[in-house]
């Protein structure tokens, strides 16, 4: 299977771990057998479609939003004192996105605010997430905040109240200033000083009108596609940048919660983290371990240090020199979040490798984890699979695992490249279904107890979709990219309709 940012530990994470850390490192390598599995019994009880005649209503108060990132949609990049990013930086690489795009105008919402704030309105949303750009805010990494990047957000924030629409703000979604990858990225444990440092200058210019936070989007994508894989910004492919990058930014998740909460003591402050159920390819016990090593690195990664103050067990042969590890660190990787954010697209099914395969490839006798998308359910145009129970599997088990937390569905969503018909019409009845039925599980998990706060549509707009630029839809609106117009799809209409009724409706 060739690699993409969404089959991420397919093979590389394996083999770029065993491939550059000596042998012996590993010779240490335990894992529990007590330790649980994502696994998930319902998946096969529980059947991934399932339609219900009647109308399923949603919690008071739930909140219907969409989900955007900076460099996805802003465009503006070299305007009004903005900073370079890793992401200009890679993008104006020649061979590094697809078909040469780059995200230098993108959608131009730096310059339709109000283009935006109509299509929200009209998907009646009650919450937006978007994300600051950190060097639009912060240009040199360090030092005041840009004037015009406070008064661009400010006019967003402003608006979206007036629109009695919730700001939800990601702090990070990718968009490093470039300087300070120069002083080394997320390998550099100074850059969660650096990290700190920004969190508390944007919760001071903002949060007296923003109480919702989430502090990085997705950080196993930008560390391993960034540092391991090479695929994403800034293009390195070194394990053990790749771990100390990861160690970075748990310690940042950290410094970033309580430099918030000394900031604004009230502000919710969580983290968005893609995640998926790990199913073993076979009711084996050697592939139950590989589902529990994938379930380690997929979901509680980037969890575990801030809710527990550790790393997971099942991933214990990870050195602690090869990360970086200081002995006060598990104190300061603790953020007692105030929710989890969850992205959610598709499951993970995790096999070990047979032993030929262990023989002729030494990586995966060291690192024995093949993880690949789930093959049964329709795949989107970006070749993911869409099976919505997964949904209910991950949230059911955070929820029994972790104590019941509050939990916001951050991101879910599908490519489809569907265009206008004759008449302008969008009719992307796929996408409808999709959201439909991942929000069927989703209700479903909430009358089994899951405190779900909100979910938010990836995306607001169709946008560049990083290395694959703009070749995959995602929106539930269609941008017209020569002319930047903006046409609702049926989607978009559809998800109105629920938002507006706080519940799923009957039939599309
Ligand atoms: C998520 C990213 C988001 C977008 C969607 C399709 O992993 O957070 O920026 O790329 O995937």
């Amino acid at each position: 299977m060739r690699l993409t940012r969404r089959d991420f530990a397919h093979s590389a994470l394996a083999a770029g771990i065993a491939a550059a850390l000596p042998a012996t490192l590993f010779s240490g390598c335990s894992v529990s057998n007590a330790a649980r599995t994502a696994t998930s019994a319902s998946a096969a009880s529980h059947p991934a479609q399932f339609d219900s005649p009647f109308e399923i209503p949603f919690p008071k108060g739930f909140f219907w939003g969409a989900t955007t990132a900076a460099y996805q949609i802003e465009g503006a990049w070299n305007e009004d004192g903005k900073g370079e990013s890793i992401w200009d930086r890679f993008a104006h690489t020649p061979g590094k996105i697809r078909n040469g795009d780059t995200g230098d105008t993108a959608c131009d919402s730096y310059h339709r605010l109000s283009e935006d704030l109509a299509l929200m309105r009209a998907m009646n949303l009650n919450s937006y997430r978007f994300s600051i750009s950190w060097p639009r805010f912060q240009p040199a990494g360090s030092g005041p905040a840009n004037s015009k990047a406070v008064d661009h957000y400010s006019r967003l924030i402003d608006a979206l109240l007036e629109a009695r629409i919730r700001p939800f703000i990601t702090l990070y979604h990718w968009d490093l200033p470039q300087v300070l990858q120069d002083a080394g990225g997320w390998p550099n444990r100074d850059t969660a000083s650096r990290f700190a440092d920004y969190v508390e200058l944007a919760a001071r210019a903002l949060g007296d009108r923003v109480s919702d936070w989430l502090l990085f989007n997705e950080p196993l994508t930008f560390t391993y596609e960034g540092y391991l894989d090479g695929t994403h910004a800034p293009g390195r492919k070194s394990i053990f940048d790749f771990l100390r990058a990861c160690h970075t930014v748990n310690l940042a998740q950290g410094a970033g919660f309580h430099a918030l909460k000394a900031t604004r003591p009230t502000a919710r402050v969580g983290t968005a983290l893609l995640m998926s159920a790990c199913e073993p390819a076979a009711d084996t016990e050697d592939d139950r371990r590989a589902a529990e090593r994938a379930d380690a690195i997929s979901n509680l990664w980037f969890l575990e240090p801030a809710l527990k103050g550790r790393y997971p067990e099942a991933l214990a042969f990870f050195p602690e020199t090869a990360i970086g590890i200081k002995s006060a660190d598990f104190d300061m990787m603790r953020a007692p979040l105030d929710f989890i954010g969850i992205n959610l697209y598709y499951r993970t099914i995790a096999s070990a490798p047979s032993a030929i395969e262990r023989l002729t490839n030494p990586q995966q006798w060291l690192f024995p984890v093949k993880m690949e998308g789930g093959q049964q359910g329709p795949k989107t145009d970006r070749g993911w699979e869409v099976w919505p129970s997964v949904l209910y599997d991950v949230v059911t088990r955070i929820t029994r695992d972790f104590n019941r937390p509050q939990i916001e569905i951050t991101e879910s969503g599908c490519s489809y490249n569907d265009g206008p018909d004759a008449n302008g019409v969008i009719r992307d009845a796929r996408r409808i279904e999709y959201h439909r039925q991942y929000l069927q599980a989703l209700a479903r998990a909430i009358t089994d107890g899951a405190d779900i706060r909100g979910y938010h549509a990836w995306s607001l707009l169709d946008n560049f979709e990083w290395a694959e630029g703009f070749s995959q839809r995602f929106g539930l609106t269609y941008v017209d990219f020569k002319t930047q117009q903006r046409t609702l799809k049926e989607s978009g209409k559809w998800y109105a309709k629920v938002a507006a009724r706080n519940a799923l409706p009957a039939s599309t």
